[in-house]
């Protein structure tokens, strides 16, 4: 691509100058001084950007932002500004700027983008509004961020692959509202393995006080599953069935793949889709399975997505019909085919010579059972249910809440927890997983 690369120059300081100077090297430069009469007289060009420095009078600055974006409506005008005093980014970007940077505090933010600006990344791909779980300020981000700029409609690269965020500019990330850290589509799985990493770093560190590592351990749980996809996270994003659960899975498949040689995740992937048409439902329990484990602090993550994984194989020999019946209106004989279900899963497994951990197994045979005691198949109460087995009947509950169902909306995650408290408290004998769990449960998710 042989374009002219002109870049504007608009009473910019020879310092800013030099400071970019590697970056403009190739490009046409044309400079001007900056007031309001040399606006009027601006030479006929189509830059790629325009650079602005402090205009000759600073009371002009607001109409000079507006007169340069209506000139040039379709390019980033960059404001660099030495004066502390005065300085506001937020009402410069509103009077027209792309983007306002103070000097020399942020010449790298400048730098980077001004090389996004003329390499014209940026345009042309599209971006989901994501949140950096646990993000440190040395934390190394392998994908690029960008912000979008509403004044202009644009995204604008915030940091590029293999840069890390400093302190000063995660504290702006965090105070703008509307101003949230996009990905783009194509580096989403960057994204993922980034959340995954940072999961599992959270899991291991030694580093950490147990007090810390817990409270971001859960906030990190909490953020994956309310709304680590903003765009998501509003209640239409829910109705329209499951993308964050999509992503959420991604997640957790990376979580358990991590350095392993054993690809168990995608050989039961395999298993569980050709044994029964289920497999969305296992997958969405595996993956819910490992982060309320990881947010609540019990049994071991991996282990729950395997028995998520496996939890329902059995289904395969009940008829479909059935399965779809809710588990109220199924006759006396049709209760015990579908309740028969626990069983022939664990004979599948037995005959498939799988390695399963005996935890997950033990999680298998009782994620029916009922904190109450009216569960199958043996009809265990309170703590003699395995604390797995109540995590995979939470995610169970919960996957079929949040789902898709006919007949009904998919209820957000925190409502779906707040409806099992409420049947929890409503009717003694359908009391599924421990009040108290659930109490916790809800908690890692209200939290503010
Ligand atoms: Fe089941
Ligand atoms: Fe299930």
């Amino acid at each position: 691509m042989s374009q002219k690369r002109t870049v504007l120059l608009a009473g910019l300081s020879e310092e800013v100058k030099h400071g970019l100077e590697d970056l403009l090297a190739g490009c046409e430069l044309v400079a001007t001084s900056l007031s309001l009469e040399t606006l009027m007289d601006l030479p006929d060009v189509e830059p790629m950007l325009v650079l602005t420095g402090d205009p000759a009078d600073a009371k002009d600055l607001a109409e000079v932002a507006q007169a340069l974006r209506m000139r040039f409506q379709e390019t980033a005008i960059f404001y660099a500004c030495g004066q502390r005093e005065g300085y506001n980014r937020k009402l410069q970007v509103k009077n027209g700027f792309t983007d306002a940077f103070l000097l020399p505090m942020d010449l790298s933010s400048l730098r980077t983008a001004v090389e996004e600006a003329l390499s014209g990344a940026g345009v042309g791909k599209s971006f989901r509004s994501v949140k950096l779980v646990d993000i440190q300020p040395d934390t190394v981000l392998a994908f690029d961020t960008y912000v979008h700029l509403p004044a202009n409609n644009k995204h604008i690269r915030y940091s590029a692959a293999g840069d890390s965020l400093d302190a000063d500019r995660l504290e702006r990330l965090k105070a703008g509202k509307g101003c949230s850290v996009k990905v783009s589509t194509d580096q989403i799985q960057d994204f993922y393995r980034y959340t995954a990493t940072q999961l599992r770093a959270l899991g291991c560190s030694e580093g950490l006080g147990a007090t810390e590592r817990r409270e971001r351990m859960q906030s990190a749980v909490r953020d994956l599953l309310t709304g680590i996809f903003k765009d998501n996270a509003q209640e239409s994003g829910f109705a329209q069935g499951g993308v964050w659960v999509k992503d959420c899975q991604e997640i957790v498949k990376l979580y358990v793949a991590d350095g392993k040689k054993d690809d168990w995740y995608n050989r039961l992937l395999t298993l569980t889709s050709e044994k029964s048409d289920g497999y969305s439902h296992s997958a969405n329990v595996a993956s819910f399975a490992a982060l309320f484990s990881m947010g609540l602090g019990i049994g071991n993550p991996e282990e729950l997505a395997m028995a998520g994984f496996l939890h329902d194989i059995g289904m395969v020999d009940v008829p479909a019909e059935l399965q779809a019946k809710d588990e109220e209106t199924l006759s006396e004989e049709e209760a015990k085919v579908v309740h028969k279900h626990v069983e022939s899963g664990l004979e599948i497994i037995r005959a498939r010579k799988l390695t399963v951990p005996e935890k997950v197994l033990k999680a298998i045979s009782q994620h029916h059972e009922r904190f109450c005691g009216t569960g199958y198949p043996k009809g265990l109460a309170g703590n003699r249910i395995a604390p797995e087995a109540q995590i995979l009947a939470l995610a169970d509950a919960f996957d079929s809440l949040t789902s898709l169902q006919p007949g009904r909306a998919p209820l957000g995650p925190r409502e779906a927890i707040q409806l099992l408290c409420e049947k929890a408290s409503q009717d003694a004998t359908k009391v599924v997983v421990d009040p108290e769990l659930l109490k916790k449960a809800l908690t890692l998710l209200n939290a503010a």
